[in-house]
C-alpha cells in the first residue's frame, strides 16, 4: 500500500478522540482501581500522576512523532527512520508482540464486561448480598466456555469495525461515547461518595501514606501509567501516522493524558468508597470492579438501568481500545506483509482468539497452570505492563532522544517551524536524560525487588 493511499484522521478533534479512545478503557476503570488498591492507595496515586505528566506526556509526543514522521506502521516506522541501524527494528517487533499479548488478555476482560451487560439487564444482581455477587463473578469467570464465547464476540466485533476502516469507526464513536461515559461516571461518583461509611474510601484514595511505597509499587505505577496511556508499545506510533501534519503534538498529548487521568481518578472515587462501605477488600485484584459495582447499583434508585448503561459504556470504552490494539497488528500486516486489510484482520483476530481463549480459561479449567506463580492471564498482564511496556518506553526514549537528530525532532514538534515550541529544550532534556534514567532505575529496581 503506497503512502498516498494512507487515510488519516479527518480533524484534530478526531485524532484526540481516537487516541483518547485508545487510552481510556479498561485500564482506567478496571485496572487502575485494583492496582491502587493493591499498592496502598493515595501515595501510589501521587506517584502515578507524576509519571503521567513528567514522563508520559513527553514520551507520548515522541511516540506520536515517530509515526507521523515515518507515515508507517510500527515496524515500517523504524525501517524508515533507521535505515542503517537495523537493531531498532527489534523495538518494532517488541511492540507487535506486546500488542498481541495485551489484546489477548484485554479481550477476556472486555468479554466479562459484555456478559455483565446481560447479567445486569436480566436483574441477576438485584437484591443479592456482596458475598453472593462475588460468587456470581467467580462462577462465571471459571466457567469452561462462557467467558471464551464472550471474548470471541468481542474479538469479532473489533474485527468487523477494523475491516470497515478504523478511522471512521473510532472517530465517530469516540466523539459521542466518551462524553456519555464521563457523565455516567460522574453520577456514579456522586452515588458512591454519599454512601454511609464512604469517607474511609476517599481517605484511602487521597491520603498518601508513603510508607506503603516500595520498588514494586513504583514499578506498578509506571506500568499502569504506560498501560493507561497506551504508551511504549507502538499504538501511538500507528495512530501518530494518521495524525495530520498541522496538528499540535503537545496539545494533543496533554489533552489525552488529562482526560485519561481524570477518568482513572473518577473511577477510584466511584469505587473505593463503595468498597469500604460494603466491607470489601480494596486489594481484591482484577475482580474488584465486577464484584463491587453491582453492590453500588443495588443501592441506587433505577440501579438496573444504570448498571446496564455503565457496563455497556465500559464495553464500548474497551472496544475503542481493542480497535487500536488490532490496528497496530493490521497496519503491520497490510503495510509490511502486503495482505489485504480484511485478510490481515481475520488472521490477527484468529490468533488473538486462540491466545485469548487460553487466558480466559486460566480462571477456570486452566487455573492450575502457573508460571512463576502466576496464571497465564496474570502473567500476560504482568509481563506487558510491568516489563515490556517500560522496556519499550525506555527504548523509545533513547530512539527519539539520541537516534533522531535535534533538527528532525524540532521540525516534527514545531510543525516545520510554524509553532513556537518554547518547551523544546525541556522536552529534549526529559527524553534524553530523565526518562531513560528513570525508566532504567525503576525497571531494574522493580525486577530485583529492591525497596527504596
Ligand atoms: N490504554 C488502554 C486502557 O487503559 C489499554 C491499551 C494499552 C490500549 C495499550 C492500547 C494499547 O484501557
Amino acid at each position: 500500500m503506497g503512502n498516498s493511499e494512507r487515510k488519516g484522521f479527518a480533524s484534530s478533534f478526531g485524532a484526540i478522540a481516537a487516541a483518547a479512545g485508545s487510552a481510556i478503557g479498561l485500564g482506567n476503570i478496571w485496572r487502575f482501581p485494583y492496582t491502587v488498591g493493591a499498592n496502598g492507595g493515595g501515595a501510589f496515586l501521587c506517584i502515578y500522576i507524576l509519571f503521567v505528566f513528567l514522563l508520559g506526556v513527553p514520551l507520548m509526543m515522541g511516540e506520536l512523532m515517530v509515526g507521523r514522521k515515518a507515515q508507517k506502521d510500527v515496524l515500517g516506522a523504524y525501517k524508515v527512520l533507521s535505515p542503517t541501524h537495523k537493531g531498532w527494528l527489534s523495538l518494532g517487533w517488541l511492540s507487535l508482540i506486546t500488542a498481541f499479548l495485551i489484546y489477548s488478555f484485554y479481550s477476556v476482560v472486555a468479554g466479562w464486561t459484555v456478559n455483565y451487560v446481560v447479567l445486569s439487564a436480566s436483574g441477576r444482581f438485584m437484591g443479592e448480598t456482596p458475598a453472593a455477587i462475588s460468587q456470581i463473578f467467580a462462577e462465571f469467570t471459571s466457567h469452561p466456555w462462557i467467558p471464551v464465547l464472550y471474548m470471541g464476540i468481542f474479538v469479532a466485533l473489533t474485527a468487523i469495525i477494523v475491516t470497515k476502516g478504523v478511522q471512521k469507526g473510532i472517530e465517530k464513536s469516540c466523539k459521542v461515547l466518551m462524553p456519555v461515559l464521563f457523565i455516567l461516571m460522574f453520577v456514579l461518583c456522586i452515588r458512591s461518595v454519599t454512601l454511609p461509611g464512604a469517607s474511609k474510601g476517599i481517605d484511602f484514595l487521597f491520603n498518601p501514606d508513603f510508607s506503603k511505597i516500595n520498588g514494586g509499587a513504583i514499578l506498578s505505577a509506571l506500568g499502569q501509567a504506560l498501560f493507561s496511556l497506551s504508551l511504549g508499545m507502538g499504538c501511538l506510533v500507528t495512530y501518530g501516522s494518521y495524525i495530520r501534519k498541522q496538528d499540535n503534538l503537545l496539545k494533543t498529548s496533554v489533552v489525552i493524558a488529562s482526560a485519561d487521568t481524570l477518568i482513572a481518578v473518577m473511577s477510584g472515587v466511584a469505587i473505593f468508597p463503595a468498597v469500604f462501605a460494603f466491607g470489601l477488600s480494596p486489594a481484591s485484584g482484577p475482580s474488584l470492579v465486577y464484584e463491587v459495582l453491582p453492590n453500588v447499583f443495588n443501592a441506587m434508585a433505577f440501579g438496573t438501568v444504570f448498571a446496564v448503561f455503565f457496563f455497556l459504556l465500559l464495553s464500548i470504552a474497551a472496544l475503542t481500545s481493542t480497535i487500536s490494539l488490532l490496528e497496530i497488528l493490521v497496519a503491520w500486516g497490510v503495510e509490511e506483509l502486503h495482505q489485504s486489510r480484511t485478510k490481515a484482520t481475520i488472521l490477527c483476530s484468529t490468533g488473538i482468539f486462540l491466545l485469548g481463549a487460553v487466558c480466559a480459561l486460566s480462571f477456570g479449567p486452566l487455573s492450575h497452570i502457573t508460571i512463576c506463580g502466576l496464571t497465564i492471564f496474570d502473567l500476560f498482564d504482568k509481563l506487558t505492563a510491568t516489563y515490556f511496556m517500560p522496556i519499550g518506553a525506555l527504548a523509545l526514549a533513547v530512539f527519539i532522544g539520541w537516534h533522531l537528530t535535534k533538527e528532525e525532532t524540532f521540525d516534527e514538534l514545531s510543525n516545520s517551524g510554524s509553532l513556537k515550541c518554547s518547551y523544546y529544550k525541556a522536552w529534549r532534556f526529559i527524553v534524553r536524560y530523565i526518562a531513560p534514567i528513570a525508566l532504567f532505575v525503576v525497571l531494574v529496581a522493580g525486577s530485583l525487588g529492591i525497596e527504596f
